[in-house]
């Protein structure tokens, strides 16, 4: 007998098994990679690449700055999974159909995520590519993946929220920026709303109001999921620009891929700190 939420549990599992049937030793550290991040992927030694559109179920990009394979290989010496390119509510998706990749890695067996994203300052502190740490988000996406049936052997129907973002890997990436003198490395609450338009300035001021840092249009529906499977998460967004509601200047795309690249070379050193701790069993 079918139960509710049988075909989407097919579709995780058929897209699972193509993947581990292409690569048998799937590592337990995984990076999803966003807006104008990409460029780490230059530097990975590559074991496997699998073209998103290749994979059963995983929706298509619509987003020419996203590239979309599933990268497994070595970052600097350290083995990981990498998502370069992710799907957004702003392209048509749901929520469920966004997080289906982030599914898959917890069937494959991975256990800490690293989402990274771009997002604007609020915090009138941060300068552009300050790096922020999510201590914490707010989802004004009007949408959860979880609403719907629950698969039990995915994670509870009313998963726990207290701490969505481990204090323990907060503590170790700070550590890790530290000892790799990384600068403009930063803590704080993450936004999401639906875009694709930016937000005016009385949005701005009203997000800040609401006690956000940053603000974009990802991850957080990731995160649900990831949590909600009991994976190990930690937030990165590279703040791009700096949006002050009493002098609001244009966002631009360009400005935020440009950033993206200039700090990539900071993140990238970051990332692989933070894993090898990780491995190290920090
Ligand atoms: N707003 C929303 N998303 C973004 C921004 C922003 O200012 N910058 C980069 N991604």
């Amino acid at each position: 007998m079918s139960r509710p939420g049988d075909s989407y549990r097919n579709q995780v599992t058929k897209a699972a098994s193509f993947i581990s049937d292409i690569c048998s030793n799937i590592p337990i550290n995984a990076v999803q990679l966003g807006t104008g991040l990409g460029e780490l992927t230059n530097r990975v030694e590559i074991e496997y690449e699998i073209p998103y559109e290749g994979i059963p179920w995983f929706p298509k990009s619509t987003v020419e700055s996203h590239r979309g394979a599933l990268l497994i290989g070595r970052l600097e010496g350290c083995r990981a999974l990498i998502l370069s390119g992710r799907f957004h509510y702003y392209e048509g998706y749901s929520t469920r159909e966004i997080t289906l990749p982030i599914r898959v890695l917890q069937l494959l067996g991975v256990k800490n995520l690293i989402i990274t994203n771009a997002a604007g300052g609020l915090n009138p502190l941060f300068l552009p590519g300050t790096i922020m740490i999510i201590r914490d988000h707010l989802n004004f996406l009007g949408e959860n993946p979880l609403r719907g049936p629950n698969v039990e052997d995915w994670g509870p129907r009313f998963p726990d929220f207290s701490e969505p973002y481990g204090p323990d890997l907060i503590k170790t990436a700070l550590d890790s920026a530290d000892h790799c003198r990384i600068d403009r490395v930063v803590t704080g609450t993450y936004a999401c709303i639906p875009g694709p338009s930016l937000e005016t300035p009385a949005e701005t001021r009203w997000l800040r109001q609401c006690g956000a840092d940053a603000v974009g249009m990802s991850s957080v529906p990731e995160v649900i999921i990831a949590r909600h499977g009991s994976m190990r998460v930690l937030g990165l967004s590279l703040i791009s620009n700096v949006n002050d509601p009493d002098n609001f200047q244009p966002i631009l795309l360009e400005d935020i891929i440009a950033e993206g690249r200039r700090a990539s070379a900071r993140l990238q050193k970051l990332i692989v700190e933070f894993i090898n701790r990780l491995d190290r069993g920090g």
